[in-house]
């Protein structure tokens, strides 16, 4: 028997990775990697701290790489810039050297807080102009990544949901917890998104790295593009609260220390045909989400 070869997986404690991990294990022998991964699977490393990068690659040897790791909230990448640019734009550059060196092909996450959100229904050949210290961080690393790393491909998500596998909420998550305890949600009408179903991503990223074919910028959304108060009427709907209880609000009104775009949606098509894969409705992803919580309570 063949063993399988061997994936690095930063960020393996964090939103995406906790469902990545699990979901890549069928074809790959998956190495977490974080500051805080533990098992006889995990390697300890700090995005900070190029040496302890330099030692996971070296004891590892990867043939693949996913990089989900560094600073993924807006806000706290706004009042931090420097260390935004650290985690996100060095950490990538040298996770992409090192991938190259390795030979190793490598899938790095991105964003779609890369584009000013004028538009909306973004495709690849859309050009990008980020609002937020977040988004031009996010753009430098996918540069250091495509010119770092040859073949490597670059993965834009959008507003991330899925099951909670004990990693940070999601805001989902916070719109469940509110909802759960009778208490109103508030929601733009102004912002549009077409969010990821994070369940999905394992099989998404899976397909591209059985692909050696596919390299360069790639969108994964969700189906539809929604505004943030549909999304949470449709979250109502799914798990039976009253939709009264979703208010209606406007970014417009509001002030966040990161400015974010009013239409980031995706565009997915162009993956989608690549893979022969469809990204999931906002209504069946949700669906899921309300069986899987049905399923927990019973037990
Ligand atoms: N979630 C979304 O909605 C969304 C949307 C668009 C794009 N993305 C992108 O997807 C990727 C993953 O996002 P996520 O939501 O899973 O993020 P997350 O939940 O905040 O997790 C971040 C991960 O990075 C690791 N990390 C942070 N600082 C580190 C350091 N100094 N050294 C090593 N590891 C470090 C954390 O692990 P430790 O704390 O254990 O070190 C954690 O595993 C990011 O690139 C993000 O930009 C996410």
């Amino acid at each position: 028997m063949n063993a399988k070869p061997s994936l690095l997986l930063t960020g393996a404690t964090g939103f995406l990775g906790t469902r990545l991990a699990p979901g890549l294990a069928s074809a790959w022998n998956v190495v977490r990697a974080s500051r805080r991964a533990q098992g006889p699977d995990a390697v300890r490393l700090d995005l900070e701290d190029p040496d302890s990068v330099r030692a996971a690659f070296q004891e590892i040897r990867p043939a693949a790489v996913v990089h989900c790791g560094g600073a993924a909230r807006p806000d706290e990448c706004e009042v931090d810039p420097d260390m935004a640019r650290r985690l996100n734009s060095e950490a990538a550059r040298l996770v992409a050297e090192l991938s190259a060196q390795a030979g190793a092909r490598l899938v790095h996450l991105s964003t779609d807080l890369v584009f000013d959100g004028e538009k909306g229904w973004y495709n690849e050949d859309d050009p990008v102009r980020p609002l937020s210290v977040y988004g031009r961080t996010k753009l430098e690393a996918e540069e250091a990544v495509l010119s770092g790393a040859p073949g490597s491909v670059v993965l834009r998500v959008s507003s991330v949901y899925g099951r909670p596998l004990g990693a940070r909420p999601c805001f989902v998550d916070e719109w469940l917890t509110a909802l759960s305890a009778g208490r109103p949600i508030s929601a733009y009408v102004d912002q549009w998104r077409a969010s990821t179903d994070g369940d999905q991503l394992p099989e998404v990223i899976a397909r591209v790295l059985a692909d050696p074919d596919l390299e360069g910028v790639f969108h994964w959304g969700g189906a539809e593009r929604l505004t943030r108060h549909q999304t949470a009427l449709e979250l109502c709907r799914a798990f039976g609260f009253d939709p009264a209880l979703a208010r209606a609000t406007r970014a417009a009104d509001e002030r966040k220390p990161a400015p974010r775009p009013r239409d980031a949606s995706l565009d997915s098509s162009r993956l989608a045909a690549a893979l022969g894969l469809a990204p999931r409705a906002l209504a069946q992803g949700f669906a899921t989400l309300a069986a899987a919580a049905r399923s927990t309570e019973k037990r």
